[in-house]
């Protein structure tokens, strides 16, 4: 996430639940990614948490009253308003959800947001009955409809004993919203991109498979990227640590075969594939139901081959279809990709050279190069995924206006 906030102006709306506690985490997190941050407290966010803390983190006075602490107020909430570049309302209970789809306007921060032409993002926290009460969905899909941003809750055991959705979710996931909506790049708006990500488990036995060190972090950037440019995206995701962005629809498949049938239900919505994924190459055809017992004795497994999801995309893909795809190579790096290029009927390839300590599995950073059709390879410097992953839209949007015209 690094200085993903810097000269960002973010009023963090701070309302009444139990998880008010938790918005000093997101204060520092944000503080930490650049932000400057401005608290503002309802009378019930004051209740569960003082100002202290915010203040002291975000080093900003804490807004908690209409005509308290500010001079004009009439002034002062509209110029915040305009100079707000995201209202972050973490948590968001029943009553400020209600308040905003209905344009309430009765405290500080329920009047700023009618005010704000800002992206507006809330993060649920409440009782899992007041969550799903038709009030609440309804609330919910008027401002989304209006544009507004959501991210959770999140599923568990909550404050009042219940178990369901009603969580504040976790702060990453908060941020990574806050980046989704604070991104003002729409160039991939009304396009859905559906990319294969993480590695897969290969069942030997009901106890044991084959997998491989997909960490997943390349497929995380390029959904985030995606989703800030305002794609709807679809992450087809094998085994790995890092789980895809929560704006994301995310398919999970443990297998190879299990891979391609997902691939294969989306395809026909998708504008832009991308094959991100360390795709196991063979498995074992009928594994036994019941584990393996071990008798000292070697143990041959026989291995068939996995069908090849991205030379499938590339060989089913209609003309306005766009398929990219990695190539994972220790030697001979620009032939090896060049060849799966073209077999697999690719627009792009992004070769990576897996062998260097930088680069590769599980790494934070790539050494790679672009190979296209007709075009020149181009050697990209060292990059962190998610520069990598800036890079390759760059690119698509290029391959995209190239598409005849009909076809974009
Ligand atoms: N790929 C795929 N399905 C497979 C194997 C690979 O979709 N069964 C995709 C990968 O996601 C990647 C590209 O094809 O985008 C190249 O994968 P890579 O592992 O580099 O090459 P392979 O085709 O598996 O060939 P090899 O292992 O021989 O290098």
């Amino acid at each position: 996430m690094a200085r993903d906030f810097d000269n960002q102006v973010i009023v963090l709306g701070v309302t009444g639940s139990i998880a008010a506690y938790k918005s000093c985490e997101i204060a520092s997190r944000l503080v930490e990614a650049g932000a400057e941050v401005v608290p503002v407290l309802t009378s019930g966010g004051r209740e569960f948490l003082g100002t202290a803390s915010l203040e002291g983190i975000t080093g900003q006075r804490a807004i908690t009253d209409m005509f308290e602490s500010v001079q004009n107020p009439d002034i002062e909430h509209i110029a915040l308003a305009r100079r707000a570049n995201l209202f972050l309302i973490a948590p968001a209970t029943a009553n400020i959800i209600a308040k905003a789809a209905h344009g309430l306007a009765d405290d500080w921060l329920s009047t700023t947001l009618l005010a704000t032409r800002a992206p507006i993002l809330f993060a649920p926290a409440m009782n899992t009955m007041m969550y799903q009460h038709p009030a609440t969905q309804d609330n919910m899909a008027l401002l989304k409809s209006r544009g507004c941003h959501f991210v959770g809750p999140a599923t568990g055991a909550l404050a009042c004993g219940e178990f369901g959705p009603g969580r504040l979710i976790d702060t990453p996931a908060i941020l990574e919203a806050a980046a989704i909506a604070l991104c003002n790049e729409q160039s991939l708006r009304g396009k859905h991109v559906l990319i294969t990500s993480g590695g897969n488990h290969e069942p030997i036995d009901p106890v044991r498979y084959i997998g491989n060190r997909s960490s997943g972090k390349m497929g995380y950037a390029l959904a985030l990227e995606a989703l800030k440019r305002g794609a709807q995206v679809t992450v087809v995701c094998g085994p790995c640590e890092v789980r895809p962005p929560d704006a994301a629809i995310v398919v999970d498949t443990p297998t190879a075969t299990a891979m391609l049938e997902a691939v294969n239900a989306c395809l026909p919505q998708v504008d832009i594939f991308i094959a991100a994924a360390a795709v196991a190459d063979y498995r074992i055809e009928d594994p036994p139901t019941e584990k393996r017992k071990r008798n000292g004795a070697n143990l041959t497994l026989e291995l068939a081959p996995n069908p090849d999801i991205a030379a499938h995309v590339g060989a089913a893909r209609k003309p306005h279809q766009l398929a990219i795809g990695f190539a994972a190579e220790t030697h001979d790096i620009l032939e090896h990709a060049a060849a799966k290029l073209k077999k697999k009927n690719l627009d792009l390839i992004v070769a990576n050279d897996v062998k260097s300590v930088d680069s590769g599995f599980g790494t934070d950073t790539t050494r790679a190069w672009f190979l296209g059709q007709d075009v020149e390879p181009e050697a990209l410097p060292l990059l962190s995924k998610a520069e990598l992953a800036q890079r390759l839209f760059d690119r698509v949007a290029i391959l995209q206006a190239t598409l005849p015209a009909t076809n974009r």
